[in-house]
């Protein structure tokens, strides 16, 4: 039987395992779900285990939550396969009653199937096993070799993965890496990403006083740590033109003509950017002048309140309160330092402050951003593999979001092609309320990556680069 023809037969049971994985609430953001995370992890062994990988196995390094783990290495001469995904998720805590169905129940509705970690990331796990079963259960073997990691931290960062890849890198040493935890920018065009931003992560804080005091007694007189706060960051504003942080631009690669006028063909026009991101009639896009939104997201810095702090809302009572705090993220771009970048923001952040209040900025996550050029025999095979599976010719993208491993594991590989392939689509609300992936993308992304595995072992003395 052809792998294809096995994984239209098996499709239903795919989707079942799907839907186990979404029914574990495996949530890494908030310290809450260890249980949850080891049966997660437990669950991902279990079915690496039926689709027909050998030595599986959880792993965890230090205190790093569980990593579900299987290879196959009966194809010697042939390329090796690292395949990642992440089996954790986000909460949906607060949110809960925006969701249409149970974000714990995988439901399908109008061709997508709805979950928490369906799109993000717990597809990419069915998908990538669903391929390697296509093989295994028709032909009892594999054109290429297999290592496949499934993290439980991604959502939180990674801390433990660096270090994890180097402590097993003999084990873990591949050819090739294989991501699908990014987007396709239509639903049917398969893309490539070849690009990635970094991040720069600042904590800063405000401190006026001891303790609150009675807003009767002291206002006017207390500074208002909330509004300090809020000064300086205020300071952050761009309006339409660059971001007011002297030296950030410095180091930013410059976009050529060329690849100004690919981004600006690449996925919806601006309306439709509105219409996905939900933005509010009469609400401007906050782009620069001359600045198209792929432009932006791929090779603009941007600054983030990701969170601010002064008390709760719950505490409100007439107070001047006497600590403000915040997260401000910055995203990074090819060539950007991020420690240069972070230096370039605290110093904004620290200058003059509003009445003299204490400023404490301190570094809590440095990124890099990571780039590639996306030619040679591992994406001419990826991108046939993806025109077979989808019946359309793929396309590369930039993206505004960030996978922090794929350059330091690359490099870790001797600079391993990375083939990062898009699974979720517009619709997908990774991480917001009713997160969804597309039923039928699915499909042809497990199709894609059994044609894959087929384009690499059939690469010329293996070479994949
Ligand atoms: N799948 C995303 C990365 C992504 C974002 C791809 C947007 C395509 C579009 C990934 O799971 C993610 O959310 N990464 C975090 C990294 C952070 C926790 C260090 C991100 O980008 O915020
Ligand atoms: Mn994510």
């Amino acid at each position: 039987m052809q792998p294809t023809k096995w994984l239209e037969q098996n499709d239903a049971s795919i989707i079942a395992d799907l839907g186990k994985l979404v029914g574990i609430q495996s949530i890494s953001t908030d310290g809450e779900h260890q249980k949850e995370l080891s049966h997660c992890a437990d669950a991902t062994c279990e079915l690496m285990r039926s689709a027909g990988l050998d030595s599986v196995t959880v792993l965890k390094t230090g205190d790093s939550n569980p990593y579900a783990y299987g290879e196959w290495l009966g194809a010697p001469g042939k390329p090796t396969v690292f395949l990642y995904a992440h089996h954790d998720v986000q909460p949906v805590k607060g949110f809960e009653d925006d969701w249409h169905s149970p974000p714990w129940t995988l439901t399908e509705r109008d061709g997508r199937l709805y979950g928490r970690g369906a799109a993000d990331d717990k597809g990419a796990i069915v998908t990538q096993l669903g391929a390697i079963a296509s093989h295994l259960k028709t032909r009892g073997k594999l054109p290429v070799n297999i290592k496949m990691l499934v993290e439980g931290e991604e959502e939180v960062g990674s801390a433990n993965l660096q270090g994890f890849f180097i402590e097993n890198k003999d084990r873990l040493m591949s050819d090739v890496i294989v991501v699908c935890d990014t987007e396709n920018v239509e639903v049917g065009l398969p893309c490539i990403t070849y690009a990635l931003r970094g991040i720069v992560e600042l904590h800063v804080e405000v401190r006026t006083a001891q303790a609150p005091v009675h807003s009767g007694m002291a206002g006017g007189v207390l500074p208002d740590a909330a509004i300090a706060l809020n000064v300086i960051l205020s300071r952050l504003y761009w309006d339409h033109k660059k971001l007011p942080v002297p030296g950030l631009y410095d180091k930013v690669r410059k976009m050529t003509a060329s690849e100004k006028r690919a981004a600006k063909k690449v996925g919806g026009d601006e309306t439709q950017w509105r219409k996905d991101q939900g933005i509010l009639d009469g609400v401007d896009l906050a782009l620069e002048k001359n600045v198209s939104p792929n432009e932006a997201t791929w090779r603009k810095p941007a600054i983030s309140v990701i969170v601010q702090e002064a008390s709760s809302m719950r505490n409100k009572s007439n107070q001047v309160l006497p600590s403000a705090q915040a997260y401000v993220s910055c995203r990074i771009v090819p060539d950007q330092d991020p420690d240069e970048v972070y230096e370039n923001i605290k110093a904004v952040l620290v200058k003059d402050p509003p009445w003299n209040v204490k400023v404490n900025v301190k570094p809590t996550a440095k990124l890099k951003w990571w780039m590639t050029d996306p030619t040679g025999p591992a994406f001419t095979a990826a991108q046939k593999a993806l025109k077979k599976g989808f019946g359309v010719k793929p396309i590369p993208i930039g993206c505004g979001g960030s996978i922090g491993f794929v350059g330091p594991l690359a490099e870790l590989f001797g600079g391993a092609p990375a083939l990062l392939l898009g699974i979720e689509d517009p619709l997908s609300k990774a991480h917001a309320p009713n997160e969804s992936l597309h039923a039928g993308d699915f499909r042809k992304l497990t199709a894609s990556l059994s044609h894959l595995f087929d384009q690499l072992g059939d690469l010329p003395d293996g070479k994949v680069k």
